[in-house]
């Protein structure tokens, strides 16, 4: 049984080794990527082994197009994929430090895995969901430990796209947050946070039209936020190739 945890009452999460990703398909293939690149072990799991297969002969593809471009080498791509492992069992992720969720956006769907999960899970281990529109508050509500919840929003192709978004719940420790962020800086992608309150804006094609007068005008976000946002979630001239940790690292060498 899970217990009605807190974050005072449970070890701090020092070091994230290890990443649990529920649900094969898009996002969970692209999550599953990036993660692996970035040296963590990761466990991915889905209700389908054809999920599965597919989603591993879809990294792999997309690695060796890497490979081709010379922005990473045979060895790191063999190391990545050599990281991954795949599960039908749910209980697969339970020695994971964070686990995303990234399974059909359906309540109910979600609910269920998150409720199935959270006693599975060491106690100090992080639950994040890739959901685009369902409350975080609500599905954290789905175990009895919503401090350890948070929405990480990823964006499609998720190798390509730069931008997470991190959505706070209304119990989501600060403590979740600093390590949803650790990740999302690990794996090479832009945090966003928005305002760093319990705001979830779901991002459409148009966006544009509607949010940012929004959130300006809500003072979720400054303008320059907005454009920030915007640059980030278009990944229409990035290629591939271009989003690496190779890429990332020398960024960082630079600043
Ligand atoms: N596709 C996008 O552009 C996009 C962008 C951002 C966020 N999202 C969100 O990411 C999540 C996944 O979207 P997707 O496009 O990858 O969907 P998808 O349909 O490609 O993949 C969903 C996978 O979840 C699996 N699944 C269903 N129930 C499951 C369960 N109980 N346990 C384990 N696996 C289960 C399915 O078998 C399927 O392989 C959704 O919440 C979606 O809203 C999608």
């Amino acid at each position: 049984m899970d217990g009605n945890l807190m974050s005072a009452e449970i070890p701090a999460l020092t070091e994230i080794r290890r990443v649990g990703v529920i649900g094969a398909g898009q996002m969970g293939n692209g999550i599953a990527h990036v993660c692996s690149l970035s040296g963590y072990d990761v466990v991915l799991t889905d209700v389908k082994p054809e999920a599965l297969k597919k989603a591993l002969d879809i990294i792999k593809r997309n690695m060796e197009r890497q490979v081709k471009r010379s922005v990473l080498s045979e060895r790191e791509r063999d190391a990545a994929l050599g990281r991954i492992k795949t599960s039908v069992d749910l209980a697969a992720v339970k020695d994971c430090d964070i686990v995303i969720e990234a399974a059909t956006e359906n309540e109910q769907v979600k609910r269920d895995i998150l409720k199935a999960l959270a006693p599975q899970l060491r106690k100090n281990a992080i639950i994040a969901t890739n959901t685009s529109s369902i409350s975080i508050t609500r599905l954290a509500a789905a175990t009895q430990r919503p401090d350890r919840v948070i929405g990480m929003h990823f964006f499609n192709p998720v190798p390509v796209m730069q931008l997470v978004e991190l959505i706070r719940g209304l119990a989501t420790s600060d403590e979740t947050y600093a390590a949803a962020e650790a990740v999302s800086k690990a794996i090479g992608k832009a945090r966003e946070g928005l305002s760093g309150r319990s705001k979830f804006v779901w991002l459409s094609e148009n966006w544009k039209d509607y949010f940012e007068p929004i959130a300006v005008t809500a003072g979720i976000a400054t303008l320059e936020r907005v454009e920030v946002v915007a640059g980030l979630a278009s990944g229409d001239q990035v290629a591939l190739e271009d989003v690496t940790r190779k890429k990332v690292e020398k960024d960082d060498e630079n600043n």
